[in-house]
């Protein structure tokens, strides 16, 4: 027999209806709110190309050097190997023609750097996050030709192969906008912002700060990333270990190292203010003076460059008091070029995405948010020797109830009254609808409200109308 083991995947977990019920609620207010501010949903694949996010993050950064998770197609791979037989054969002596190399020195030789058109194609991932995947998109649908801006949302599972903890998981739930276009206004930035912090107020999250800042753009940055470099040099040895390869690799990177030891080091590092050039200092006065006009309270956090490399100009963070160490709700930033980069037209960009597992976590520490779904009504059926009479009208009482929008309760089999009450309160019903064979004789039947016990007779048409308002469901 095949061994088995029951435990969940690490990282990954079961989210249960006492849960989901507040996800669901939180997933379509984020829907109406974007809708409202023009977004339209994109559904992209769980599954890309892994070469896609390791040339929009950055290859040194952390989610594409460690925390994706990818593998070889391997369907995919054979073809590759016979294509890489056949240029092998055409372009150069390696393998002679007379002999059918062996896949061993097939794998060998795309494995050789020679052949990585060939074998970028068969490299496969779940996505670590969607922005890369939306650019794509919309590159390969000429979303470019749309008229004005293009605003799109999507919701959905994220996967990075990170350590587990509180409000980090391996997968984990984004919401995420982004906006794609020809215009950078600042206002762009500031209205996507303003769309959270309706977000966070519809949550009745009171508790966050908007972190704010700018990174430069290809002007600038390269003249500060080389300050931060010398600097960083004349205390190399002092630095962490991932520090000291950053320092050669994405010395920007060494800003948000979160190592106790090198936070005294980093602060005083220079600052990515003093460095921006005239036309990034103006976007940024230019955002500042939007968010005010927006009345949205802001921190300027120099320090905050993000841990992906296609940010510039614009980058924030939402951060909640409440989540203890993985305290971002929210991170987002601008992306001008990413869609160059990835072989498009020149585009302007920006977005964030929200984690949903750590919004629902903030909304329950604010706990002013209900969305627990009850049951309204509990038809508790008996009829004894009659009940094949009473059972027809009980099925046809709930279909008619459940098409006015109410949540009801129908017993698979009869019960004693007793037993039906006592099994409707512990769900939690509102009302217990009382139908016996009495009651269909005299056409009407018993409501009990089940908080207070108190009692009343209802016609069959009546009911619907009297339980929508009971349950405060007459305006829906
Ligand atoms: P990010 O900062 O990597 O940005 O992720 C955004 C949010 O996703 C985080 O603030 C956090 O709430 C949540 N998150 C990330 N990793 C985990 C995890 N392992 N477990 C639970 N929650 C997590 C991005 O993903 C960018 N694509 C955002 C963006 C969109 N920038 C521009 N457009």
């Amino acid at each position: 027999m095949l061994k088995f083991n029951r435990e969940i995947v690490t990282g990954m977990r079961d989210i249960l209806p006492h849960d989901t019920a507040l996800w669901n609620w939180f997933e379509a207010i984020s829907r109406r709110i974007m809708e409202r501010y023009g977004y339209r949903e994109i559904r992209t694949p769980i599954a890309e190309r892994a070469s896609l996010f390791e040339r929009s993050l950055g290859e040194e950064t952390d989610v594409a050097l460690k925390e994706i998770y990818s593998w070889i197609d391997q369907q995919q791979l054979n073809r590759a190997l016979f294509k890489v037989r056949d240029v092998a054969y055409e372009t150069n002596s390696k393998i002679s023609k007379h002999e059918s190399p062996p896949r061993e020195r097939l794998l060998q030789l795309m494995d050789s750097g020679e052949f990585d058109d060939i074998a970028e194609r068969i490299r496969i991932c779940l996505r670590p996050e969607a922005t890369a995947s939306v650019v794509r998109a919309y590159i390969d649908h000429g979303m470019y030709l749309n008229p004005g801006l293009t605003k799109l949302y999507y919701v959905g599972p994220m996967f990075r192969r990170e350590r587990p903890q509180k409000g980090r998981y391996r997968q984990f739930y984004q919401i995420g906008a982004e906006v794609l276009g020809q215009s950078d206004a600042p206002a762009i930035d500031a209205e996507l912002i303003e769309m959270l912090v309706v977000l966070l107020g519809e949550c009745k999250i009171e508790k966050w700060t908007l972190l704010l800042n700018s990174i430069g753009c290809k002007e600038c940055r390269p003249k500060y990333v080389a300050a931060l470099r010398r600097e960083l040099a004349a205390v190399k040895e002092t630095v962490c270990g991932d520090c000291q390869r950053r320092i050669e690799t994405n010395p920007l990177r060494v800003l948000d190292c979160k190592v106790p030891q090198d936070q005294p080091i980093i602060a005083k590092l220079p600052s990515i203010s003093e460095h921006l050039c005239a036309a990034c200092r103006a976007h940024f006065a230019e955002l500042e003076a939007q968010l005010k006009l927006r009345e949205i309270p802001y921190t300027i956090t120099p320090r905050l460059v993000r841990g992906l490399d296609y940010y510039m100009r614009t980058t924030f963070e939402i951060t909640s008091p409440v989540l203890g160490a993985q305290n971002a709700l929210v991170g987002g930033g601008r992306y001008d070029g990413l869609a160059e980069l990835l072989g498009g037209q020149p585009t302007k960009g920006i977005g964030f995405a929200l984690g949903t597992d750590r919004f629902i976590e903030a909304i329950r520490e604010a706990g002013k948010v209900d969305a627990a779904l009850r049951v309204d009504v509990f038809i508790a059926w008996l009829g004894g020797p009659a009940s094949a009479q009473v059972y027809p009208t009980a099925v046809r009482i709930a279909r008619k109830l459940r098409a006015a929008g109410l949540c009801v309760e129908l017993p698979p089999e009869e019960m004693k009254l007793k037993k039906s009450l006592g099994l409707a309160d512990k769900l939690g019903a509102r009302y217990a609808l009382i139908l016996g064979e009495n009651e269909i004789a005299a056409g009407k039947f018993v409501l009990k409200r089940l908080s207070d016990a108190q009692q009343r007779e209802l016609s069959e048409g009546e009911l619907a109308g009297f339980l929508r308002a009971g349950t405060g469901k007459a305006n829906h």
